[in-house]
């Protein structure tokens, strides 16, 4: 590579940022790269001379200008920097060396409101501005990711020849992520898990809704394990088996396979499992967070979501927990008997499975409120297809999404679609059956049953919302519709004073 031509530039080298340019540079780019510390970006282009196969396609720059005049134009500059205040430094650090039309990639997790700021701030100086989702972890990164790119379209046609050959590949069909991939030798065909989601922030935005599905996903294997370990008195490695022979039917994902693998670990130096060695306080970066604040907002029920993001922030409380559990009383656990063991195990299956479904379903109604308020045109079939393979949320059963919506673009719920609607009527006494038992047995399964709650509600023809428009319409003259008049009529009765007799009607 001459000192002019890289095909990209990439500015961050924390493992993301390194997995990046490795996949980039495998994929034939010519990759230049740059960090803030300079010794950082060495020690990687040293890394790369002596292991990596593709590393004369690797430049290091200790400066940003020659970094920028190394990159042909229009320019592609991926940032994968810390999201927040370390974004907005990069971007003004880059602006002087810039020129019109050249293209950065913002491929952090950054907030979508802050990826619509800064798309606008951008273009008013004519530099294009993608905010794209990346998700997959270190390997992903390395060798498929899937990714959520969004900003002009102009913009996308430049960046999609190289986003489309680094991402992830699937088989169109059967939605089953194509295996293989190392180092130099990178997969090739099958469908791309990189397409254009929509303008400013929207790549941002569903990159986050992912994020905040993941949350519950991961919620609700643990709850899983938590009631085989408590209610069966199954051992980790017991449970692994479970989640192992689970993710060879309609729960295969990255998730499950994971956990099985996780619940049969040893521990080096306890010889324990591993899982039974650590410390039950989970950690987040917040986009779970964002996710469940936003759904407030936006007045979208996503009561999964939050609950996963709840459930976090009460694991974390752990002395409070320790010190609570000595003084608050909860039922003695009654032990499954054997005869009922296979059943019990099944019925945890049909939680599991139901409360995805929801958590999916919550997942798409929170972004379809999002394309109502930002005013996007968002394909959820083309959504489910790029996280079908790549991402943390990879599933196989998202084929079947995608089926849903290839069958119904404008399907209200994901609930609503033939498959998911006759999964969750075969499920759905299975997953009471747990919740009955977790709440009797006094064991936690807050994610089964905000999911259980929503299906409920949803299903639901008549809610007692009635009686909450009356007590508004009470208090507040809130006003009120009526059941035997059209939608949009409003109406108020002067209600009494409290404690006084009831109107009397002739
Ligand atoms: C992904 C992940 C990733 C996320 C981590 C940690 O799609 O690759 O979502 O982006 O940062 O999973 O998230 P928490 O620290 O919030 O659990």
């Amino acid at each position: 590579m001459t000192a002019k031509n890289a095909d990209i530039g990439l500015i961050g080298l924390a493992v993301m940022g390194q997995n990046l340019v490795l996949n980039m540079a495998d994929h034939g780019y010519n990759v230049a790269v740059y960090n803030r510390s300079t010794d950082k970006m060495k020690e990687f282009v040293e890394y790369c001379k002596n292991t990596e196969p593709s590393h004369e396609r690797v430049i290091g720059h200790a400066d940003l200008a020659t970094f920028v005049l190394s990159i042909k134009r229009p320019r592609k500059i991926v940032l994968l920097v810390k999201a927040g205040t370390a974004t907005d430094l990069t971007i003004n650090a880059l602006l002087p060396f810039l020129e019109k039309g050249d293209i950065i990639i913002d491929g952090g997790n950054a907030l979508w409101t802050d990826t619509i700021r800064r798309e606008k701030e951008l273009r008013a100086k004519d530099i294009e501005f993608i905010g794209s989702g990346v998700s997959g972890g270190e390997t992903g990164a390395r060798f498929g990711p899937s990714l959520m790119p969004s900003g002009t379209r102009q913009a996308w046609v430049s960046l999609e020849p190289i986003w489309t050959a680094i991402a992830a590949k699937v088989d169109p069909v059967s939605g089953q992520p194509l295996e293989g991939g190392e180092p130099g030798k990178p997969v090739v065909g099958g469908f791309s898990c990189a397409e254009y989601i929509g303008p400013d922030g929207s790549g941002h935005y569903v990159k986050m809704v992912h994020n905040g599905i993941e949350y519950i996903d991961m919620q609700l294997i643990c709850e899983a394990y938590w009631l085989m370990k408590h209610l069966l008195g199954m051992k980790s490695d017991e449970i692994g088996k479970v989640f192992e022979e689970w993710n060879k039917g309609e729960l295969s994902s990255f998730l499950i396979e994971i956990t099985a693998d996780i619940l049969q670990q040893k521990d080096p130096m306890s010889k324990e499992f591993l899982v039974d060695m650590i410390l039950d306080t989970a950690g987040q970066k917040g986009t779970g967070q964002w996710t469940a604040a936003n759904a407030l907002e936006l007045g979208a029920p996503a009561n999964a979501i939050a609950a996963a993001v709840y459930a976090r922030a009460l694991s974390s409380v752990k002395e409070e927990r320790v010190a609570a559990s000595k003084i608050l009383k909860g039922p003695k656990v009654t032990a499954i008997p054997e005869s009922e063991r296979k059943a019990t195990i099944e019925a945890i299956k049909n939680a599991l499975y139901c409360s995805k479904i929801c958590a999916y379903a919550q997942g798409f109604q929170l972004i379809d409120k999002a394309q109502v308020a930002y005013n996007w045109k968002l394909n959820f079939g083309e959504i489910s297809q790029i996280w079908r393979g790549g991402c943390i949320i990879r599933a196989r059963f998202l084929q079947k999404i995608t089926d849903a919506y290839a069958l119904n673009s404008r399907l209200k719920n994901l609930m609503l679609d033939p498959y998911f609607t006759e999964e969750m009527n075969k499920g759905q006494e299975g997953w009471r059956k747990v919740i009955a038992l977790a709440v009797t047995n006094g064991i936690p399964a807050q994610g089964f049953a905000a999911a259980l709650a929503y299906y409920d509600g949803y299903r639901s023809a008549d809610l007692p919302a009635n009686l909450l428009q009356g007590q508004r319409d009470y208090f507040g003259a809130h006003t009120y519709e009526r059941k035997d008049k059209p939608r949009g009529e409003f109406f108020h009765l002067d209600w009494p004073e409290p404690g006084r007799p009831q109107i009397a009607i002739e």
